[in-house]
């Protein structure tokens, strides 16, 4: 009997700070930075971001997520096999954030925990790795996790940047299955774009060399984020036979709305198939599309057996999608 996995539960969570545009151009203005409200809503369509408390870590955020969807998906901690986890903004150096959650959920089965680090794409490059285990019959219920505190690494000296991005986690349990949930996923990197969104910093004889903060080139990221988007969209729907007319919904990463508008339009959508959160959390990197799902779900737009298309796109360059049934 062929082995499918699907989509048991979703959750997310977000810190409970919000800072809108104003509150963040006040900021900026006390180090002389000129910024408005206008000019980011219209280039990004963000309106305000979460930003975590300086004590609070990836692995918390991610806690409060995984909680949900366990308990959305009807799942024990103990019962869960694999725990994958995309950040860019974990914990620690080392441990991997994953063994971090693991232990602060109390899972005690030694399941296996690891990072991916493919940045805003990490939620389809950690998702794929899920889905291929438990086709491969390696795992029957896996914890797949987006968590960042993408606060951190923002240069609040560099307003081409740091008015883009916001802290949040999402998370699903995907579980063996006898019905076909997931359809098809597609990942490519291009690693010829390292410089075009970077920190390009690195922990060197107790210091930072180099930076440790986001540096990006807002027009190349643009340019390319909406080509391989349509592309690898796409390919996911060639892969399960399938055309752009069976989607019922399009979650891409939340990076800016333009962006996102760009991509649905070349899918030939309506825009009302698009979820959109980019408005209220900013671009939360690899916990964009969790987030944007779990939202989707608990409001009642996703309902089971739609078919939703899931994208993701970042540093690297990176990219990838996946196309699930519900
Ligand atoms: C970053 C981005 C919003 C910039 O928009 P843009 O229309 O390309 O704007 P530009 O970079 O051309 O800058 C236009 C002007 O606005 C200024 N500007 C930049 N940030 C600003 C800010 N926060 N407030 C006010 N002005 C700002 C620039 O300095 C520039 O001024 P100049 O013309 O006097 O030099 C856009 O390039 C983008 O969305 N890129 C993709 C980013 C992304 O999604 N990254 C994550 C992918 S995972």
């Amino acid at each position: 009997m062929t082995v499918h996995s699907r989509i048991l539960g979703t959750g997310s969570y977000l810190p409970p700070r919000v800072v809108s545009n104003a509150e963040l151009t006040e900021l900026l203005a006390k180090d002389g930075i000129e910024t408005s409200d206008e000019w980011i809503f219209s280039r990004s369509g963000i309106a305000a971001r979460h930003y975590a408390d300086a004590s609070v870590q990836a692995s918390d955020l991610a806690v409060e997520a995984a909680r949900r969807a366990l308990e959305a998906a009807h799942v024990a901690a103990n019962d869960i096999d694999l725990i994958v986890v995309a950040t860019s903004t974990p914990d620690m150096v080392f441990p991997s954030t994953a063994c971090i959650i693991q232990h602060k959920l109390g899972i005690d089965n030694q399941c296996a925990a690891f990072d991916v680090q493919a940045v805003c794409s990490g939620f389809a490059y950690a998702f794929t790795l899920a889905d291929n285990a438990i086709k491969l019959g390696q795992a029957r219920r896996v914890l797949v996790i987006g968590t960042e505190v993408f606060s951190r690494i923002l240069d609040f000296k560099d307003r081409t940047t740091c008015v883009l991005f916001g802290d949040g986690a999402g998370a699903v349990v995907l579980g063996e299955s006898s019905a076909e949930g997931v359809l098809a996923t597609r990942l490519h990197a291009d690693g010829r774009h390292v410089g075009i969104l970077c920190v390009p910093g690195n922990v060197h004889s107790g210091v930072i060399s180099g930076s440790a903060f986001l540096h990006m080139d807002g027009p190349a990221v643009f340019k390319l984020a909406v080509n391989v988007l349509d592309r690898v969209a796409r390919e996911a729907l060639a892969a399960a036979q399938m055309t752009s007319g069976d989607i019922d919904w399009l979650i891409p990463h939340q990076a800016n709305i333009r962006i996102m508008q760009g991509t649905c339009k070349k899918l030939g959508l309506p825009l009302a198939k698009m979820v959109v959160t980019v408005d209220r959390h900013g671009n939360t990197s690899a916990a964009s599309i969790p987030l944007a799902l779990d939202e989707a779900v608990r409001d009642g737009r996703i309902v089971p057996g739609q078919v939703v298309m899931m994208e993701g796109v970042g540093g690297g360059f990176t990219w990838g999608a996946l196309l699930v049934r519900m």
